[in-house]
């Protein structure tokens, strides 16, 4: 049996451990910076960063929160030496269960293109895919 992970809220702490997980599994990206999305998800009432740790370690992470209307998921990772044991979807879950403790009725997430293998994870938990196009407009400047 893999060891058990205990899932718990972020903490400032957590911070350096948790950016070196999102680079492990490949979730940053130049234009997102990952101190600033830390800092500005941790500074609202209506998101949080939920993280897995074993034997004080993290080693699994996921970013949810809802806009009013949905609920999302952000940088869900788990260490990539410990993947396919059961812990993708028990961080799915518990982010599913803090947007269903605040009345949120649906998840919706967003996956890169060139991130094929990642479907099939979401298939296994019962996701479906929406055919929808997303436009964006940065309102930082950047
Ligand atoms: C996506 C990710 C979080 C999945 O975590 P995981 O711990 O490996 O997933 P689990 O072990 O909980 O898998 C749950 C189910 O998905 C299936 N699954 C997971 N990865 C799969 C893959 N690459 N191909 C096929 N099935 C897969 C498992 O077989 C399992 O199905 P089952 O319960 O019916 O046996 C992990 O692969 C990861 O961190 N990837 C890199 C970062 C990333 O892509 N994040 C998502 C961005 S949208």
């Amino acid at each position: 049996m893999p060891p058990k992970l205990n899932i718990r809220p972020f903490q400032a702490a957590d911070r350096a451990a948790v950016i070196a997980l999102w680079q492990a599994c490949d979730l940053t990206r130049p234009w997102n910076d990952p101190d600033s999305d830390i800092a500005f998800c941790m500074s609202k009432p209506d998101s949080t960063i939920l993280v897995g740790e074993q034997d004080g370690k993290i080693v699994a992470s996921v970013m949810t929160g809802h806009d009013g209307h949905r609920g999302w998921l952000y940088y869900l990772a788990v260490e990539p030496s410990i993947q396919k044991s059961g812990f993708g979807r028990a961080m799915v879950a518990a982010a599913e269960a803090w947007l269903q403790a605040r009345g949120v009725p649906k998840v919706m997430l967003m996956v890169r293109p060139e991130n094929e293998r990642v479907r099939a994870f979401y298939d296994a938990l019962g996701y479906t895919e929406e055919p929808r196009v997303i436009f964006s407009r940065r309102l930082d400047g950047k």
